[in-house]
Order: structure tokens, then C-alpha cells, then sequence
């Protein structure tokens, strides 16, 4: 369903205004049904690029909370460094606005259970902006599995070798040395890399999967670079309540970078290479996955998430990205942190989330 163009439009303010918000208000300033009139940035200049696009320029704030108390904003998209999710989506919520929030919902679990708590306290919306579950990629994965191509999950195999961070990401300063850095090298303001990268694969896997997480058992450190306390390699084994496994690898040193994903059912293996899946059932050569899902919008998938969280607000219903939903992935993430710190397997009841 497409909202109606005629309705008054939604009046959204964008905190944050870096790199990733470019996706964010490159859609919005094309929806009808929204009307970009507010942005936050600590720095003037990135607020003056982003209301250099816009038909109507938006207020300004360098101060956040002062967005908040705008009462022309009713909506507020948070893309701001994930150590700052969990304060200003609270801060958003108890002002009484509907919240996209950018991926993760916060740096730990204590945080993400507070907000997510004060999601269902509010009865405001929040949707986190996990935007891969709008690819077409993973909607026809999702598609073989559930029409029982290749059968019960039993494993899920994935890895992901890609290059160095954005070197252009905001500097972060750190409050105990006063040292200023890339604020994607700093555990304390990314929580970790799983937290910062990998919870896109890790979404996917449990929208397949669609069973509580058990427990995990990773090991990953700081091998390749010398400038970072934040992860450059990682690998993990998650198990789920259903049995299935779900065996992850990552790095960011990777020269061209590379990605493999694969599932293991009881009747057959699905591949993914580019984009192309193929199912291989032991009954001849493997074949190539026909969907039958409608054919590609070509939209960017950004405006599929505004659309489903659109509906939710002006419908007050759950979104289909809502807390509850990212807090799966999150659990990943946090549960093989433990485990590396820890050396040991880490249970998903004792994350308390
Ligand atoms: N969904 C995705 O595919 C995807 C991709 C990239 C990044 N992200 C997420 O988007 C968020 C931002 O990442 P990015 O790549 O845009 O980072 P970035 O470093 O490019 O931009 C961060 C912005 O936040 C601003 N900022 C920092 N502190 C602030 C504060 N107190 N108040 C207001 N603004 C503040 C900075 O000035 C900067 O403009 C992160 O949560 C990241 O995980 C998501």
C-alpha cells in the first residue's frame, strides 16, 4: 500500500548528517509523503550540504535536543555513530516522536533492552533501518526457503571480506584520553564490528532462520591494523532453538573484497554468488532459483523502508523492522562479543534480551 500523495506530509528531522544519511535524505526529499523540515549536526557545513538539496530549506540545530523540541518535527531519523542511539532515540521517544533509528540500536545490551522498553512504554514508532531486507537479493532467498526448496535450515554459511572502513567517518573523541579518531576504530563508540557490520548478515540469517538464538561460540581480534581497538577479523558458530547453525567470517583488510553465502536444508543447497541463487538437490546440476515475487522496482530500498514505516506510523501499528525484530540480530552481536572477550560460549539467556 502507498500512502495517499494528498495527505499532509510527515515533517521529519535528520540528526546526524554524514555519510550514511545521504541514503536517507535522498529518498525522503522524493517521497511525497514526507517533508524534510529539520537537521542536527554538530558541524554547520554538513547541515548546509544536505539543505542544499532540499526545495525548502530545513531549520538547523547543532544541539540535537533542540531538534527535538522543534514541535514542527514529528518524525526523527537518527544517523548519528552508534554509541549515540540509545540517548537520542530516548530522548526521541520521551518527546513524543516516531523514530527511524539507523542500525544498531545501541552498543550493548543493557541499552537496547532500556530502549526497547521505552518503545513499548511510549506507543511510540520506532523503526531501526536495516534497509537489506528490502534487497532483492535476500527477498528471493527468503522466497526458495520458504517455499521449501532445499527444506528444514540446518545450516547457514556466510562470510564477508571486505575492505577498510570509510576514512572520512566523523572523528570521535574519547572522553578518558582525549584522542580523536575514526569513530568506526573505537569499541566505545561502535560497541563492536559485528554491532557496526555484520548485523545486516545477521538480520538476514534470522529472518531465515525464524527461531530464538541459543547460544554462540566466536573467537576474532585486532590482527591487521595498528590503529584501532574495534575488530578486523572475526568468526562465530551461532545455534538457534530449531537446531539449525549458522557459521559467520568477517574482515575488513580483504584487498577487492568477497562475500560467499550458502544454505544447508535437509533436501538440498542454496548458493548466492552476485546476487544469483541456485539450488542444488542432488537430482541433476544445480538450478538456477526462478522467483516469482514481482519484478524489481529499482528503487533504492530506502524507499520501501520509509513506505512500510510510514504505514506503521500513520496506522500506529508495529513496523516491520521494529526494536523487537532488531534486537535479534543485535543478541548476535553482542553474544559473540562476549565471547571473544570472555573465551567462552555465551548463552542467549544470559544477555538478559
Ligand atoms: N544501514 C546501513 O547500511 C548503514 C551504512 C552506513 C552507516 N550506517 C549507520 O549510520 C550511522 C552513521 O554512519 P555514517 O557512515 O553516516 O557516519 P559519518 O561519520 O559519516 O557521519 C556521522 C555524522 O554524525 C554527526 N554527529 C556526531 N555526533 C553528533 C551529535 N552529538 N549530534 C549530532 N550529530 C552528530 C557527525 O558530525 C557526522 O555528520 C551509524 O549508526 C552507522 O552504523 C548504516
Amino acid at each position: 500500500m502507498q500512502l495517499d500523495a494528498q495527505q499532509a506530509p510527515l515533517k521529519i528531522g535528520i540528526i546526524g548528517c554524514g555519510a550514511r544519511a545521504k541514503a536517507h535524505w535522498g529518498a525522503l526529499k522524493n517521497m511525497p509523503e514526507a517533508r524534510i523540515v529539520a537537521l542536527a549536526d554538530l558541524e554547520s557545513d554538513r547541515m548546509a550540504e544536505v539543505n542544499g538539496q532540499l526545495a525548502q530549506k530545513a531549520a538547523t540545530y547543532t544541539d540535537y535536543r533542540e531538534l527535538l523540541k522543534d514541535k514542527n518535527v514529528g518524525v526523527v531519523v537518527i544517523v548519528t555513530p552508534g554509541y549515540l542511539h540509545h540517548e537520542m532515540a530516548l530522548a526521541a521517544l520521551r518527546a513524543g516522536k516516531d523514530v527511524m533509528l539507523e542500525k544498531p540500536m545501541a552498543v550493548n545490551a543493557a541499552e537496547a533492552r532500556e530502549l526497547e522498553a521505552e518503545v513499548r512504554r511510549s506507543k511510540q514508532v520506532l523503526a531501526v533501518s536495516m534497509q537489506r531486507r528490502y534487497f532483492r537479493a535476500d527477498a528471493e532467498t527468503r522466497e526458495a526457503v520458504e517455499a521449501g526448496a532445499i527444506g528444514p535450515i540446518r545450516l547457514i554459511t556466510c562470510s564477508e571480506l571486505r575492505g577498510d572502513w570509510n576514512p572520512r567517518s566523523w572523528q570521535y573523541t574519547d572522553p578518558a584520553t582525549g584522542k580523536k579518531t575514526n569513530w568506526r576504530y573505537s569499541k566505545k563508540a561502535t560497541g563492536s564490528t559485528e554491532l557496526e557490520f555484520s548485523v545486516h548478515a545477521f538480520a538476514e540469517v534470522c529472518s531465515l532462520v525464524k527461531s530464538p538464538l541459543v547460544r554462540v561460540a566466536a573467537s576474532g581480534g585486532t590482527v591487521h591494523y595498528k590503529d584501532r581497538d574495534t575488530r578486523d577479523l572475526a568468526t562465530l558458530i551461532a545455534e538457534f532453538a530449531n537446531g539449525a547453525r549458522f557459521n559467520y567470517s568477517f574482515s575488513c583488510f580483504a584487498p577487492g573484497g568477497g562475500n560467499t553465502f550458502s544454505i544447508l536444508g535437509d533436501r538440498g543447497l542454496l548458493e548466492r554468488k552476485g546476487g544469483r541463487i541456485t539450488i542444488a538437490t542432488g537430482r541433476g546440476a544445480a538450478e538456477e532459483w526462478k522467483s516469482k515475487l514481482p519484478a524489481a522496482s529499482g528503487e533504492a530500498a530506502e524507499f520501501e523502508l520509509y513506505r512500510d514505516f510510514f504505514r506503521s506510523v500513520k496506522e500506529r501499528s508495529e513496523p516491520v523492522l521494529s526494536a523487537r525484530v532488531a534486537m535479534e540480530p543485535a543478541r548476535i552481536a553482542y553474544a559473540a562479543d562476549l565471547s571473544i572477550a570472555e573465551n567462552r560460549m555465551v548463552t542467549a539467556s544470559e544477555l538478559g534480551v
